[in-house]
């Protein structure tokens, strides 16, 4: 059994890259491991500075993850900032960080490149994710492409801080899936909730199924044959099992395939397949406490390993000084 391990923001409603990613994988992954899995909501305030928006958008995600099929009583659940220990951990981190590593961050340079006012939060992000994943011994870590190097910071942090002070952190392990590492938005760039071109996972039926009508195609004609490397070949193939995936790629190379019409199928299978998780979704908008009840359990096991972690970094690292010998 191995302890796996991931985090997902609250930065704007969850996509199907999300889904397909990460999440799903965490789902299945419980069922023979120890998950633990929680809301960032500390590295979210990189970006989003409204009180309310980031209050509404955490519970929100706690609770389309529980609504998608996290359990948890039988994971660790939690919000990021009801276990603060992870600030100090992350601190702790930052002494044996270089900025030469933050420097080459590409996440942190995309969003520069578009724009977002640089702040020491998003310069330091991949410390906190570090500390995320130290912290707990997070052994697996389940991300997207986007998460590799963010992931390889988190290794170089450990081994350095383990040959520096001694042996504190489990190294982890990316977990990134070829299938799913990169699902594509509806214009064929990566999904984003920051792009504007996400399918929601939860949202109304008028606005998801313009989204999926929406997805760009080119213009070949009826009976001309359809390329597959295009985001509606990909995005359907999400659904499928190896003999649909074949069974999509022959009707896309045999004549008289309209667009139009597989983009509503797609929708209808989209939409069949998460009928169960938005009646789960709506049962827990109306059962809150239950939900929080929930959150705190799991803010109350992951603390305890925080703990131990914390504990044994500080004495590596000579904070301990009633202890001392001289
Ligand atoms: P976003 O890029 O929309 O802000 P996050 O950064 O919160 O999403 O990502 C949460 C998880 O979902 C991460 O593990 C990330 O790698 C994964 N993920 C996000 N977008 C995609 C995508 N388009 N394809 C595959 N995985 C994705
Ligand atoms: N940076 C990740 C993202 O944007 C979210 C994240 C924060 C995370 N802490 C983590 C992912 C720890 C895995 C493990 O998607």
């Amino acid at each position: 059994m191995k302890r796996v391990l991931s985090g997902i923001q609250p930065s704007g409603d969850l996509h199907l890259g999300n889904y397909f990613g990460m999440m799903s994988r965490m789902i299945k992954y419980q069922e023979e491991n120890d998950l633990f899995c929680f809301i960032v909501n500390y590295h979210a305030l990189t970006t989003i500075k409204d009180k309310d928006l980031l209050a509404s958008n955490t519970l929100n995600a706690a609770m389309d993850f529980i609504a998608l099929g996290l359990d948890p009583d039988r994971s660790t659940f939690w919000i990021q900032s009801d276990v603060p220990q992870v600030c100090e951990s992350t601190w702790l981190l930052s002494n044996i960080v270089n900025v030469g590593l933050l420097d080459r961050a590409t996440s942190y340079k995309d969003k520069l490149a578009r724009g977002m006012s640089a702040n020491v939060g998003l310069y330091s992000y991949p410390i906190l994710m570090a500390s995320d994943i130290l912290l707990f011994g997070g052994e697996i870590v389940p991300v997207g492409k986007d998460q590799k190097q963010h992931l390889e910071m988190t290794r170089d942090i450990a081994i350095r801080f383990n040959q520096t002070f001694g042996e504190v952190f489990v190294i982890p392990e990316p977990d990134i899936d070829q299938t799913t590492q990169l699902v594509p938005g509806i214009d064929g760039q990566k999904m984003s909730k920051s792009y504007g071109n996400m399918i929601p996972i939860f949202g109304s039926e008028k606005l998801i199924r313009n989204q999926f009508m929406s997805i760009v195609t080119d213009s070949a004609g009826i009976d001309e044959p359809k390329d597959t490397n295009t985001p509606l070949f990909q995005l359907y193939c999400l659904f499928l099992n190896e003999t649909g995936r074949k069974e999509l790629a022959d009707r896309f190379a045999s004549p008289g395939l309209r667009y139009g019409d597989v983009k509503k199928e797609l929708f209808e299978c989209f939409w069949n397949q998460f009928e169960p998780f938005r009646k789960k979704r709506d049962y827990l908008s109306n059962h809150k406490d239950f939900v929080l009840e929930k959150l705190k359990m799991g803010s109350e096991k992951a603390g305890s390993v925080a703990e131990i972690y914390l504990k044994k970094a500080r004495e590596a690292m000579g904070l301990n000084y009633g202890e001392s010998s001289v």
